[in-house]
């Protein structure tokens, strides 16, 4: 299996990037080859919704994302990884997973991988954070595992918490079982569902 990290925290060394990393040395652990990416260290623009990519599946935006198409093109499983601000995932986070409209076309390119996240907030949003993610790993057709939830607020205050720790390896041991599972979403399911039901009744 390959893992793949994506932080999306700009705090170097901070909560939501120490709970990654315990994350990945789990999959290692558990015999995973792992790859980090930091987001606060790439260039990467936001989406501008030219639709280039309906046709292609590639984006036309030539900048560091590119890096990260490739990084996910070849994962197994995806750890998303992002501070809770505001009651939602961070800035980085949002602009990379905008990003990864191309990756829905021109058949669904991260079908089958498996899904995490990792979310840290100091006491509250941990759960509206999290929502775009059930919906963006089912609409993938991808397989989730537990999300991981996690509260602190000062730069390495999670290392305390051994329930947060305990959480995010065993995430990964479920992304270890699915993906050990090999699970398939059933053949010509290879665009979004709610596509392929408009087209079933020629809406
Ligand atoms: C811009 C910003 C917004 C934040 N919004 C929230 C929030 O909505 N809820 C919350 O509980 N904590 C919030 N926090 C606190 C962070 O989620 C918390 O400190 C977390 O541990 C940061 O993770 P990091 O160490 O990876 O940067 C916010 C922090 C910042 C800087």
């Amino acid at each position: 299996m390959k893992t793949l990290g994506i932080l999306g925290s700009t705090r170097k060394g901070g909560n939501t990037e120490i709970l990654l990393d315990v994350a990945l040395q789990e999959a290692q652990h558990m015999g995973s080859s792992v790859s980090k990416i930091i987001l606060r260290d790439k260039v990467i623009a936001p989406c501008d919704g030219c639709m280039g990519c309906a046709g292609t599946g590639e984006c036309v935006i030539q900048d560091d994302m590119q890096e990260v198409y490739k990084e996910m093109r070849e994962a197994d499983g995806i750890i998303w990884a992002s501070p809770v601000y505001f009651w939602s995932m961070s800035g980085p986070t949002k602009n990379a997973l905008d990003r990864t409209y191309a990756l829905l076309f021109p058949k669904l390119q991260q079908a089958g991988k498996i899904g995490g996240l990792i979310l840290v907030a100091a006491t509250r949003g941990c759960v509206s954070a999290s929502n775009p993610f059930h919906m963006y790993f089912s609409y993938n057709h991808m397989f989730a595992a537990e999300f991981t939830m996690a509260w602190a607020r000062e730069k390495g205050e999670i290392k305390k918490d051994a329930t947060a720790v305990t959480t995010a390896r065993m995430m990964v041991r479920q992304m270890d079982a699915l993906f050990a599972a090999h699970l398939t979403y059933p053949e010509g399911f290879d665009r979004p569902l709610p596509n392929l039901v408009r087209e079933k009744l020629g809406l």
